[in-house]
């Protein structure tokens, strides 16, 4: 095995999915659906996105339950371009799950039992050797995890010079941290995600950049907000606007996690920060084409027929 480029911590899930026509209204019941179920979880998204994209091995850390769903994303991480060493399956803890609705134009609610994804623990972030830190280049994480471990994990990855990317979400207020922010180069709201952390209400690409200085005024350097179809704005001292590719949403389950892995597989191969921000746009935009989270994550091999 090649030396890893790319670090990811984060959640792991089972999502239990039913798609239909609408998602129902607070004390609706909506008939009508399909189920599936398909491995998820931010963290696990963003680093099998990353893996799928890129030739050497993507470190993942973190925590499944000691249950028949820990066993299968397991050995689903096992089968794809993944260093699994640094993931704990925790005995008498339940692995995440999340319940998954999602509606004709791909839209979706999901609410999340964090299970094991809980007992990540900052011991767990200091169990990955010196040498895997200082091979790799780039780090992901988001906010599923507990914010302790991912502050340790981020400056254990400042420590050693990687690109430290964090995806905030779902969003909180806890990025201001200084055991945080000081850590992150580059944060990647969604246009939700932007509203909560800054007040503006996101909706286009001027109130995107909105946004985003304002996040840079609190000391992140490069802020990225993606807008979904309407494509993304990379904000550093200069704002530029990212168009998307232009699809046929099916489900838009896990298009912000194909985004943050593929921006990390192309910041690792030492792309500019614009164009790793149009190749993650077309990673989410294959993604949403298709359904479930990690099913829907696109292949190196397809990457450039789009
Ligand atoms: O970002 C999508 C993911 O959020 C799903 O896979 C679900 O598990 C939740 O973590």
């Amino acid at each position: 095995m090649s030396d890893p480029r790319i670090l990811v911590l984060g959640s792991v899930n089972v999502d239990l999915v039913v798609q239909g026509e609408n998602l129902p209204a607070l004390g609706e019941t909506v008939i009508g659906g399909d189920f599936f179920q398909a491995a998820g979880g931010k963290g696990a998204n963003q680093a099998v996105a990353a893996a799928r994209l890129t030739g050497n091995p993507v470190v993942f850390i973190a925590a499944v339950g000691d249950d028949a769903f820990g066993s299968q994303v397991l050995q689903g991480f096992r089968s794809e371009n993944m260093m699994t060493d640094y993931i704990r399956v925790i005995s008498r803890m339940p692995t995440g799950i999340a319940l998954i609705m999602v509606n004709r134009a791909g839209e979706n609610c999901i609410s999340v039992a964090s299970g094991a994804n809980l007992c990540l623990s900052v011991d767990d972030v200091e169990r990955v050797p010196e040498a895997v830190f200082s091979s790799a280049k780039v780090f992901l994480t988001n906010l599923e995890s507990p914010p302790e471990v991912v502050a340790r994990a981020l400056a254990r990855a400042k420590a050693h010079h990687l690109t430290t990317i964090l995806n905030p979400a779902p969003a909180s207020q806890r990025i201001f941290d200084s055991a945080i922010l000081a850590h992150v180069d580059i944060l990647t709201p969604n246009e939700t995600e932007a509203h909560d952390l800054t007040g503006v209400n996101v909706g286009d690409a001027a109130t995107a950049i909105r946004a985003a200085k304002i996040l840079r005024q609190q000391g992140f350097p490069a802020v990225i907000v993606t807008l979904g179809a309407a494509g993304s704005v990379v904000v550093t001292e200069e704002a530029k606007r990212i168009d998307a590719t232009v699809v046929r949403a099916i489900d838009t389950t896990a298009a912000g996690d194909a985004y943050n892995g593929a921006l990390a597989a192309a910041l690792s191969e030492e792309l500019s920060l614009e164009d790793a921000a149009g190749w993650a746009s077309r990673a989410a935009a294959i993604s949403v084409t298709r359904s479930g989270a990690q099913p829907s994550l696109a292949f190196r091999s397809e990457m450039d027929s789009y």
